[in-house]
């Protein structure tokens, strides 16, 4: 640490720090301070935040050096009472524990072989849609990826109970917004919001340990290897069988999949089709590549790698509208960042809303331009948004992963796109708006 220098600090107002320009416009706030400098320190009450905005270091923190790191404060006390025993919530030891239990569910064939369901139920939602009708984009994809999500990869049949996933989400995602007052307050404070949150969490929990209870006692019929591969249900109750995971972290597990696997998808396809609203000459090319690829069938597993341009809307889509937009670490120990020093206990935020419109990395940032992604592009670390696995990676594991997050949003835009050359105009309204989760506020007329 010998020679490492402070980070700037941004001009802040007293008491307050930098938390009064923060909610009023947290993006803004944070791409001006990022202008400061690679690494800046911000106070907000009761706390600095180390801001990493150069994606170098980023990588340093999140894969280089992720030894000297730890989940960050924010998102921990996010998933309080709600994930604990989750491998979103854990570390070290035990998060490679429960990864390796989950892993078996997440094989490269296993998710594979979810892919032609999840087009077909993306065509059987969009057929209720009527030339003419006005949709609520976010709820309508919400409640689509839930299902692909739930009735493929889990295991869930949520058909009748999708508010009961929603509503839990909607409350984690009120629970975290960083614009609000209640945010500075401990937990047990029973605002409105968290009164809502423990209400939601509450039916969320006792849902699923209905559907555990009924899958291990076989009264949900035999749902095991519905394709020939276990669905993450199965998966958990027979780690628990052998003694690998408890039954608090079999529930907590089912839960924050169910929460993680579907919003962060339902928000995408939101924003793609708001961009694709936008943008008919990327439509055009769109759907001239799902007519080429899958002519008037559904896409299946095996189109994933030719539907090219599909892939890159939904990248494009991220860069622009990351879903989370921001992932946050706590340093375990004091390191040295670009030079600068990073104290023991730190937290550090590294915000890829600021870094994928940044015109350091990305030439004309602001613009929807899928294609870019099609030539050499310079990209961040971590710009897909998983939390980096430093381990030594198989491949089979990277690409299974790789396709479990794509595979749903690129078969329902193929979907929705071969619908759309036949039918529909495409346009949609809508206004951004961000919580914890960037997320697009409900159009109007
Ligand atoms: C567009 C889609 C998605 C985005 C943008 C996204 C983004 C993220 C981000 C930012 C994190 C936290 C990374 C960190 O703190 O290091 C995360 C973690 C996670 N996501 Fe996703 N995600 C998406 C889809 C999914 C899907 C479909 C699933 C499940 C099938 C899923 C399951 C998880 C899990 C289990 C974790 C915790 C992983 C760990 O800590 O080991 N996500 N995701």
């Amino acid at each position: 640490m010998s020679g490492a220098k402070r980070p700037p600090t941004p001009d802040g107002v007293p008491l307050l720090g930098h938390g009064l320009a923060f909610s009023r416009d947290p993006f803004d706030a944070l791409s001006e301070w990022a202008d400061e400098g690679e690494v800046v320190q911000l106070e907000f009450p009761g706390q600095s935040l180390y801001m990493v905005t150069e994606p170098e270091l980023i990588q340093q923190v999140l894969v280089e050096n992720h030894d000297a790191f730890t989940i960050g404060r924010q998102q921990r006390e996010t998933f309080d009472g709600i994930e604990d025993d989750a491998v979103t919530a854990t570390t070290g030891d035990r998060w490679r524990r429960l990864r390796t239990g989950l892993h078996p569910a997440f094989t490269w064939d296993g998710i594979r072989s979810f892919g032609d369901g999840m087009a077909e139920r993306t065509a059987a939602h969009v057929t209720r849609w009527e030339d003419g009708d006005r949709l609520d984009l976010l709820a309508e994809m919400r409640t689509l990826t839930l299902h692909l999500l739930a009735d493929t990869l889990l295991g869930v049949d949520v058909e009748g109970d999708e508010d009961v996933v929603t509503d839990a989400a909607d409350a984690l995602v009120a629970r975290a917004d960083p614009r609000r007052f209640g945010t500075l307050l401990p937990g047990w404070i029973p605002t409105p919001t968290e009164r809502r949150f423990d209400r939601a969490v509450g039916r969320l929990d006792d849902y699923v340990a209905d559907v555990l209870a009924d899958r291990s006692s076989g009264e949900e019929g035999d749902r095991d290897e519905p394709n020939g591969h276990d669905d993450v249900c199965s998966v958990l109750l027979a780690a628990r069988e052998r003694g690998d995971l408890s039954t608090a972290e079999v529930q907590d597990n089912l839960t924050a999949l169910l929460l993680a696997g579907h919003d962060s998808s339902a928000v995408t396809l939101t924003y793609a089709w708001y961009e694709l609203s936008r943008h008919p000459e990327v439509r055009e090319s769109l759907a001239d590549e799902v007519e080429a690829v899958i002519g008037d069938g559904l896409p299946g597993a095996d189109d994933f790698e030719d539907l090219g341009r599909t892939r890159h809307v939904v990248r494009e889509t991220l860069r622009l509208y990351p879903p989370a937009w921001a992932v946050n670490r706590e340093a375990t120990e004091a390191v040295t960042l670009g030079g600068y020093e990073i104290p023991s206990g730190a937290q550090v935020m590294m915000p890829q809303w600021v870094v994928h419109r940044d015109s350091r990395w990305w030439d004309d940032p602001e613009t929807f331009d899928p294609s870019r992604w099609g030539s050499e592009v310079r990209r961040t670390s971590n710009a897909s948004g998983e939390r980096s696995e430093p381990r030594g990676d198989d491949g089979e594991s990277s690409r299974s992963r790789r396709l479990g997050r794509g595979a749903a949003d690129v078969h329902a835009i193929a979907v929705v796109a071969a619908r759309d050359r036949h039918r529909g105009d495409g346009s949609a309204d809508g206004v951004m708006g961000y919580t914890s989760s960037t997320r697009p506020t409900v159009p109007h007329d």
